[in-house]
C-alpha cells in the first residue's frame, strides 16, 4: 500500500509528474553523460569508423539491390507474427543459408539481435536453471538473464575457471553459460574452447552472442563458433545480429534443430513480435551470398583492425589489441572522450564514443570499427586525425 504521507501524493500537479526527469538529466549532464541524437545525412562526407558495418556492405549493390527486390516482391513489412503471416519464402531461404554458412543445423530469424538474445535466454532456461554470465556481456544478454526468472551468476570477465567453479557449485537441475563472442567495447574475444569445455564438464549448455563475430571471425566469416571448432555441437547455441557485418537489420538464433523448434513454439519475442521486414531479410541474404563468393572480406577486416591498433599504439595512444574488427582507444575521462570524438568529426572522421554506463570498467573510450573496405589511405587518415586531436592524458 502507498504511504499516505508520500510528498508526491500531496503536492504533485500533472505538470510536475515528470519533474524528476529534468533532475536526472541534470545529474547526467554534470557527470558528462548527456546523450544526444544526431541525424546522419545520406551523403555524409566524413570517414565512418563509428558504425558496425564491419565489411562495408551496407551500400553494396548486392545488398541494397536484394533489399529493394524483396520489398517490391513481398511488401514493406512482413504483415504479422512469424507464426501467423510473417514467414515468407525469403525468411525460410535466409534461415537455411545462414545455418549452412555458419555450419549449424538450423537458424531462426528474429526482428533484431536483441529479441534473438531475449528469446534464447528465456526459452532455454527456467527457474531451476543457473545462468553463468560473463560480467562484460552485452545489455541484451543481461536483459535476457533478468527476464529468464533463473538464478544468474555474474562471472568475472573472461575467466573460464570461475565459470567452471560456479557450475560445479550449483544445485540447479540445468545450467547455461552465456558470453559475447567478441566484447563490444574492447573487441577482445571470449575464450570459447575453454568455456565450452567447462560447460560440457558440468552438463551445461553454452550460448554465444556472435554479434561481432559473424562475418569477421572463422573461415570466410562463418563466425566465432566455426573459428573455435564449435559449430554444429549439440550443446551449443549462437545468436547473431544481421545489422553489423551483413549490412542489414534483424537477428537470428543458430543451433540444433530441436532448439529452433523449441523457440518457435515458446519464445515470446518470436511469437509476439512482427516478423523481420522482407527488405531486411533480402539484404541479409544478399550479403550472405556475397560473403560466400568473396570469403577474403573477413580476413581483411581483421587485418585493418590489427593495422589500426599497431599504428595508434605507435602514435603513443592506448589502443586495444583486437581479436576481431573493433579497436578501442582509451580516453582520460567521459568529457574528454566526447570532446575527442567531436574534434575527430570536425576533422572529418566519425568515431564511436563509449562512456559509463556503456563501459563495464568505468573507463571511457573511443571505439573504432575497422571496416574491411577501408583503403590504406583512409587508415592513415584515421590514425593521423585521432593522434592530432588526442586530449592531454590520452598518451600511454
Ligand atoms: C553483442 C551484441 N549483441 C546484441 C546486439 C543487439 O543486436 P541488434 O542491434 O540487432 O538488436 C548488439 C548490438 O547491437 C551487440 O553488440
Amino acid at each position: 500500500m502507498a504511504h499516505p504521507t508520500a510528498p508526491e501524493q500531496q503536492t504533485l500537479t500533472p505538470a510536475a509528474v515528470f519533474d524528476w526527469l529534468d533532475e536526472a538529466a541534470e545529474l547526467r549532464a554534470r557527470a558528462g553523460l548527456t546523450r544526444t541524437l544526431r541525424s546522419r545525412p545520406a551523403d555524409d562526407p566524413v570517414l565512418d569508423l563509428a558504425s558496425n558495418d564491419y565489411l562495408g556492405l551496407v551500400h553494396h549493390p548486392a545488398v541494397t539491390g536484394a533489399a529493394a527486390e524483396a520489398a517490391l516482391r513481398w511488401g514493406g513489412g512482413s504483415t504479422g507474427s512469424r507464426l501467423v503471416t510473417g514467414t515468407t519464402a525469403l525468411h525460410t531461404e535466409l534461415e537455411e543459408e545462414l545455418a549452412a554458412f555458419c555450419g549449424v543445423e538450423a537458424a531462426l530469424v528474429f526482428s533484431s539481435g536483441y529479441t534473438a538474445n531475449l528469446a534464447a535466454l528465456t526459452a532455454l532456461t527456467d527457474p531451476d536453471t543457473l545462468i553463468v554470465s560473463d560480467a562484460n556481456n552485452h545489455a541484451s544478454l543481461i536483459d535476457g538473464c533478468r527476464l529468464s526468472r533463473s538464478d544468474v551468476h555474474r562471472a568475472p570477465h573472461s575467466d573460464p575457471a570461475a565459470v567452471a567453479a560456479a557450475l560445479a557449485a550449483r544445485t540447479h537441475r540445468r545450467a547455461l553459460v552465456v558470453t559475447d563472442s567478441v566484447f563490444s567495447v574492447d573487441g577482445n574475444a571470449a575464450r570459447l574452447p575453454e568455456l565450452s569445455a567447462a560447460a560440457r564438464a558440468h552438463g551445461a549448455a553454452l550460448l554465444v552472442d556472435d554479434a561481432h563475430g559473424l562475418g569477421v571471425l572463422g573461415p570466410g566469416g562463418a563466425g566465432a563458433l566455426a573459428a573455435a571448432g564449435l559449430a554444429g555441437q549439440p550443446d551449443t547455441v549462437a545468436t547473431v545480429t544481421l545489422s553489423k557485418s551483413l549490412g542489414s537489420q534483424g537477428g537470428a538464433v543458430l543451433g540444433p534443430r530441436r532448439v529452433v523448434r523449441h523457440l518457435v513454439e515458446t519464445a515470446r519475442t518470436f511469437i509476439f513480435d512482427t516478423g523481420l521486414a522482407p527488405a531486411a531479410a533480402g539484404a541479409a541474404l544478399g550479403a550472405l551470398r556475397l560473403l560466400r563468393a568473396e570469403p577474403h572480406r573477413a580476413e581483411r577486416a581483421r587485418e585493418v583492425a590489427r593495422t589500426l591498433s599497431a599504428r595508434l599504439t605507435a602514435a603513443g595512444l592506448v589502443a586495444s589489441s583486437p581479436d576481431a574488427a573493433v579497436v578501442s582507444v582509451r580516453a582520460p575521462g567521459p568529457e574528454a572522450a566526447v570532446a575527442w570524438a567531436a574534434d575527430c568529426r570536425t576533422a572529418g572522421l566519425a568515431v564511436g564514443c563509449f562512456r559509463p554506463p556503456s563501459v563495464p570498467d568505468g573507463v571511457s573510450r573511443l571505439r573504432l570499427t575497422a571496416r574491411g573496405d577501408l583503403t590504406d589511405r583512409q587508415i592513415a587518415d584515421a590514425v593521423r586525425i585521432i593522434g592530432a586531436t588526442a586530449p592531454a592524458g590520452a598518451a600511454g
